[in-house]
């Protein structure tokens, strides 16, 4: 059985519109005058346990919301939600110690206290003994860390030092789920590796399952071997990383020829040519012409020196899903 599942899952939410001015503000409390945004719509999700899945889309789609519901922070609109056999909002507490958060736009720990109380108060909540606790610490400082900033209080942490911080804190009590919302937000290059050198060793070595929500591409292609793509609150797309890749057809057959004609191919299938001199770049849609077809045809038109397929990278892949939505199968 699923470790994570939805059924169903909408979330709706209700603005008021406000009139201009305070009068407006005032009667904005009484009048029933309002639009409701669906952030979130049948949507129906099954993780299993050990898997790390991407969960992607443009700003708005609705990952947030989504995660808030899963955690039990917010209440579905309609549906059913079943995380590890509980509903996490009506059995929130106990939902709370069997997961760990990190939402990278806030933060869990206590903003005035040093690193290190932080976590001993979350020890207590958590309630970890003193043996797994200072084993756990010792542990998650070889790969974050901790102990550069071990008494400083969070408010004095940087964005990268802050962050390494959420992510022991999400883990420290051997949840068997942890949410990642945005963790790596905002960090450098050598920050975001240690991060998801982390990510990788605790789902790995724990078989803890990740719901990673994440704009960068190079997290999604490091961490994530299934991904599931939300656009205006709707899945769109639900599968192997790779499958995705393949759905998105384009092509660029790239090639240097002997002469420096202007090249006029009218293939169907055939999206842009660009040219320079001999070099030339086209890009065509292999569902419409296949690369043999289309080499057959330019081998018989041009003296070509030197050729070569490119595959699309995920980056490009997943700004197409985010610029023009995918439809469904
Ligand atoms: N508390 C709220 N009240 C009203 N509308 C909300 C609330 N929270 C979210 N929304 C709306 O729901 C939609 C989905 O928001 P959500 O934060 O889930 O998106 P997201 O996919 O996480 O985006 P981002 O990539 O920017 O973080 C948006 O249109 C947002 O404005
Ligand atoms: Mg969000």
């Amino acid at each position: 059985m699923a470790l994570i599942k939805a059924e169903d899952l909408q979330k709706t939410f209700k603005i008021y519109n406000q009139g201009e001015g305070i009068k407006g503000y005032l009667k904005s409390f009484v009048s029933r005058d309002y639009r409701e945004v669906h952030a979130v719509e049948d949507l129906n999700l099954e993780i299993d346990e050990g898997e790390i899945i991407g969960y992607i889309g443009a700003n708005g789609a609705g990952k947030s919301t989504t995660v808030k519901m899963l955690t039990g922070i917010l209440e579905p609109s309609g549906g059913n939600i079943e995380v590890d056999g509980r509903n996490p909002n009506r059995q929130r507490k106990k939902n709370a110690m069997n997961i760990g958060v990190v939402f990278g736009q806030k933060t869990q720990l206590w903003w005035d206290l040093p690193v290190k109380e932080s976590f001993r108060l979350l020890k207590e909540i958590y309630e970890v003994s003193d043996e797994a606790y200072d084993q756990r610490i010792e542990e998650f400082d070889e790969v974050l860390q901790l102990s550069e900033f071990w008494d400083q209080p969070v408010r004095k942490l940087s964005l990268g030092q802050k962050m390494r911080c959420e992510l022991a804190a999400s883990f420290l009590h051997h949840p068997k789920i942890v949410y990642l919302d945005e963790p790596t937000i905002g960090l450098d290059v050598a920050v975001k590796e240690r991060i998801r050198e982390f990510i990788k060793r605790m789902n790995r070595e724990e078989d803890i399952t990740v719901m990673l929500t994440t704009h960068d591409i190079d997290d999604i292609e490091d961490l994530c071997e299934r991904i599931i793509v939300l656009d205006e609150g709707k899945k769109i797309y639900d599968g192997e990383l790779d499958s995705l890749v393949n759905r998105f057809t384009s092509r660029r057959l790239v090639m240097d020829t002997r002469s420096t004609e202007s090249i006029d191919l009218d293939l169907e299938g055939i999206n842009e040519i660009e040219q320079e001199d001999g070099h030339i770049e086209i890009v065509f849609d292999r569902e419409i012409i296949s690369a043999s077809d289309l080499m057959r045809e330019v081998l018989e038109r041009y003296d070509v020196l030197d050729f070569q397929i490119k595959e699309p990278d995920i980056e490009s892949v997943v700004k197409k899903i985010y610029n023009e939505g995918l439809e469904e199968e």
